[in-house]
């Protein structure tokens, strides 16, 4: 028997009594999807879990998608002695280089690996260290976001495609190998709908990804700016918003289909060390 206890904000709750280095059998996992559809974003405490058991997991939920190679262009990548399964988030410098993705500072608002055609539908953090404070998680429900525009916005967005940006990470920092955009049109990315169906629960929620770079094809650039600008207004506004505070042991799963998540900066004296699986996407548009 497990509890789910939604966290009481727009999206988020926590699953109480799962052991997840334990195979999930298949009424387990059926409770669990049915769960992260409906709330999102789920957090399971007090884990205890090996690289071999949070790959499992995430296999026993769907096809494992690598770490992306974009680590590679920022920097960070092939450097840790981890799994290829595994990104690793963390601002350790070991030997002179860095074990992992992201650093100190804030990340900001992002759906993970946007910038492919078909990002991960979902992505698993694992903490393994956390700093005693800073480097929260927030989610933002991007359900709730579409269904909060009015109509007129509705139809202004319908069909229109934006370009995700490859050129920075979400933590600011330049790839490898690419230049500032100084035309946006430019921008090298994925170019994903405004408005997507998510393929499992039916439901229509916003698609953002990124906003750096961003561009709405076809739209003069002043006017995509400005409509970008609205759009991750609404997006991001505190009822939409459910915040993680990150305890050793912990495993989130978010939906990156119809979440967001932001991670604040934290003392860059302190060490923070998260290993993350992803799940294969669907291309679903
Ligand atoms: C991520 O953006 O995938 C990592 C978020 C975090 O470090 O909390």
């Amino acid at each position: 028997m497990i509890d789910i206890i939604p966290s009481g904000a727009s999206l988020g709750a926590q699953v109480r009594g799962l052991d997840l280095g334990k195979p999930l059998d298949a009424a387990m996992r059926d409770t669990l999807l049915t769960a992260w559809h409906r709330h999102q974003v789920l957090v399971f405490r007090d884990q205890d879990l090996d690289d071999d058991a949070l790959i499992a997991f995430t296999g026993a939920i769907g096809e494992v998608q690598m770490a992306p190679d974009s680590d590679v262009t920022a920097g960070f990548g092939g450097f840790a002695d981890v799994s290829p399964a595994i990104t690793t988030i963390s601002n350790i410098v070991k030997d002179g280089r860095k074990i992992g993705a992201l650093g100190h500072a804030e990340a900001d608002w992002h759906t993970d690996m946007s910038y492919l055609d078909t990002p991960p539908s979902a992505s698993i953090l694992y903490a393994i260290q956390v700093p005693a404070s800073g480097g929260n998680t927030a989610f933002c429900d991007m359900y709730a976001a579409y269904k909060a525009l009015d109509d007129d916005m509705k139809a202004r967005i319908t069909g229109r495609r934006a370009i995700h940006d490859f050129t920075y990470t979400s933590a600011g920092v330049l790839r490898v190998g690419h230049k500032e955009i100084t035309d946006v049109r430019d921008t090298p990315g994925a170019r994903h709908p405004l408005v997507r169906t998510h393929p499992d629960t039916g439901r229509k929620c916003l698609y953002l990804g990124r906003r750096i770079n961003g561009y709405i094809l076809d739209l003069p650039v002043a006017e995509s700016e400005a409509l970008l600008d609205l759009l991750w207004a609404a997006a991001t506004r505190p009822e939409f918003v459910w915040e993680h505070t990150w305890q050793r042991g912990d495993v989130v799963m978010w939906d990156n289909r119809c979440v967001m998540h932001h991670r604040d900066a934290f003392d860059p004296a302190e060490t923070r060390l998260m290993h993350r699986t992803q799940i294969r996407g669907d291309g679903h548009s």
